[in-house]
């Protein structure tokens, strides 16, 4: 079966909004992509799953290599622009710095990373798996920053969110009962 694009069984996941930067054919761009993973520790990997034929895809097939930064809470409208515009059709690097947004030059990869996100990974495409109507693009991360301060943009139900607020764990009695009930379901 089928789980379309807008389909409401389609947008119960909460995701990172991932702003994919790449060098190639297409000149500098970025696009946002939802489906952004950190998938392995050691070494560290990130997934990226991106649909054929724009220019993000074009760019990683060529320079194997590709930017992430994961969009902070006050860059929802550079993730905007930056996932409704096609870099074929428009330059959105200058778009987005005549709007005010700042991109610095990657240390170890030929793209633009985007300053002011939470997290800035630089990746070296390790390997492609073509699936479905998107195409997996796992990178290695070669140099990894933080800005610490910055809180990560959400997106849910085709819009973007905040987290506010950490639930909290439930108190001593419902953690000992919680921790007797396991206990008495041990496999023997
Ligand atoms: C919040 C958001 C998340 C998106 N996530 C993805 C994604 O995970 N994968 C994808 O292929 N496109 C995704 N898109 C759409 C691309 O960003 C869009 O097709 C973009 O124009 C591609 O840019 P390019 O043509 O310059 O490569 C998303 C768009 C938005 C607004």
């Amino acid at each position: 079966m089928d789980l379309p694009w807008g389909d409401p069984r389609s947008t119960q996941f909460i995701t990172n909004v991932g702003l994919i930067t790449s060098d190639g054919p297409n000149g500098p761009d970025i696009m946002s992509s939802e489906w952004t993973h950190h998938i392995s520790y050691s070494p560290g990997l990130l997934a990226v799953c991106i649909r054929p034929g724009g220019a993000t895809h074009e760019n990683i097939r060529s320079s194997k290599e590709f930017g992430v930064s994961i969009a902070a809470t006050d860059q929802n409208v550079m993730a905007s622009v930056a996932g409704t515009n096609k870099g074929k059709e428009v330059d959105k690097i200058a778009a987005l710095q005549e709007l005010g947004f700042k991109f610095r030059p990657a240390k170890q990869i030929n793209a633009l990373m985007v300053e002011g996100a939470v997290l800035n990974i630089e990746c070296r495409l390790k390997q492609e798996l073509a699936l479905g109507s998107h195409t997996v693009f796992v990178g290695e991360a070669v140099e990894a920053t933080l800005n610490p301060g910055k809180k990560p943009l959400a997106y849910h139900a085709g819009q973007f969110w905040r987290l506010t607020e950490a639930i909290a764990k439930p108190g001593p009695t419902e953690l000992e009962r919680i921790a007797k009930t396991v206990a008495a379901h041990q496999r023997k």
